[in-house]
């Protein structure tokens, strides 16, 4: 087998079988194909698509190029949650303590930040001393001891994924739904997940901007989940507006504490009320989504949620002093108030648009090496629906640097659009 017929076989649109999905996946991943073949066949799946058997074979395959994670004996059911990308979304943070409060153990394995979109691991980071690279023995000895665990994907795991995913993203090849669909379950069954709540963001700051492809990827997901014999459940929620007020690494963290404490954005806890229930209902704790949702707002409610959250940080080796007093994260050196031009009835707060300015103040990364600054961000303390007066706060905005702070005004401006007829709320999900 040759890679170059691999990769001429997709350019011409034609199946790939599971052999020669193998082939090309072990080359990658032993270095014996290299990028650029990769690269051109990633842009032939991306223009010709993969059928769902072929993308069930290059997940498995993807899959099982490392580790596969055994967790029967840690935990009676590993569960896992997910979610596809998006801005200012910050639920792992608040439904993990949550559900595991509830009695149900999660242990997680997190990315960083991509592009416009945030990444947990960087989120986490901004609490001094907070380790995310655990070895798989300390994963599995916490989440025994703890229930909860928080980290980065170990490099044992899908090392294929690894490898296609930092090219995907600098060939314009992140964008394809089988590539997509492979890359989350792949890591999923590497980590031994048993039952996955798949959170699929569709809007214009996800990377899927249209309900029919969200569907589409939600379904191939749940495909790809019964022939492995994972138990796979997709909600499909809004990514048109940022999650929350918060933006910017810590600035998110601390609306997860507040939210832990009963305080944080109505739309942001009503997020994490409805995926918590989702698990905890999958997670055989709660018999149908009502009582699981109650069982969420009691978790908060007790500060038991926000218990659990604690014990994660110190286990992790972060300064629990931080969540304890969340002043304690430092303030950036500017902190701008913006006030509304005019009155009316927001019509459009463009989550890509609010996450690209967050990527100019250093939220996020412009190349891979890039250090992230973790004080920057926005608060939008308004979202579409609402109604403004002249002059009433729209959003603050927290930069280090002048010049970025100047940037960053201009690129998110047209992110905000207005009616002066009432606009209806944006719905949290859609199915
Ligand atoms: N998240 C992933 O893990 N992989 C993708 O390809 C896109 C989002």
């Amino acid at each position: 087998m040759r890679a170059v017929d691999i990769i001429i076989k997709k350019r011409q649109k034609g199946e790939l079988s599971r052999e020669e999905i193998k082939f090309f996946v072990d080359g990658f991943t032993h270095g014996d194909i290299p990028d650029y073949q990769v690269s051109a066949w990633a842009m032939a799946v991306l223009l010709n698509g993969m059928t769902p058997r072929e993308t069930t074979d290059l997940t498995l395959a993807m899959a099982h190029s490392g580790e596969i994670l055994d967790l029967s004996g840690v935990v009676d059911i590993a569960m896992d949650k997910h979610s596809s990308g998006g801005v200012g979304d910050k639920t792992t943070l608040v439904v993990l303590p949550i559900v595991v409060a509830c009695g149900l153990p999660v242990g997680k394995m997190s990315g960083r930040g991509l592009g416009f979109s945030g990444g947990t691991l960087d989120k986490l980071e901004s609490i001094p001393g907070y380790r995310v690279n655990l070895t798989t023995d300390e994963f599995k000895q916490q989440l025994k001891r703890d229930g909860i665990v928080l980290t980065g994907q170990s490099l044992d795991l899908a090392p294929a994924d690894g490898k296609l995913y930092a090219l995907r993203d600098v060939t314009g090849t992140v964008q394809s739904i089988p590539l997509i669909a492979s890359s989350i379950m792949c890591k999923k069954i590497a980590a031994g997940a048993q039952a996955i709540v798949l959170d699929v963001k569709v809007g214009n700051g996800a990377f899927m901007e249209t309900l029919a492809e969200a569907h589409c990827l939600a379904n191939l997901m749940k495909d790809i989940g019964k022939l492995a014999g994972r138990e796979v459940v997709t909600l499909i929620s809004d990514m048109n507006q940022p999650l929350g007020e918060a933006v910017g690494n810590s600035l998110e963290v601390v609306e997860a504490i507040d939210t832990l404490h009963n305080r944080g954005p109505a739309d942001f806890r009503e997020h994490c009320l409805r995926v918590s229930a989702t698990m905890l209902v999958l997670g055989k704790r709660a018999s149908h989504l009502d009582a699981g949702r109650h069982m969420a707002e009691s978790a908060i409610a007790s500060g038991a949620a926000f218990e659990k959250f604690r014990i994660l940080v110190h286990s992790q080796g972060g300064d629990v002093a931080f969540v304890d007093d969340p002043g304690k994260f430092p303030q950036a050196n500017y902190i701008k108030v913006i006030k509304a031009r005019r009155s009316g009835y927001l019509s459009q707060v463009n989550a890509r648009l609010v996450g690209e300015a967050a990527v100019t103040l250093g939220a996020g990364r412009a190349r891979k090496d890039d250090l992230v600054d973790h004080a920057v961000g926005f608060i939008i303390q308004r979202k579409v629906g609402a109604r403004v007066e002249e002059e009433d706060i729209l959003f603050t905005i927290h930069a280090n640097d002048s010049a970025k702070l100047a940037e960053a005004l201009e690129a998110i401006r047209p992110a905000f659009a207005w009616s002066d007829q009432p606009v209806e709320v944006i719905p949290l999900f859609y199915n």
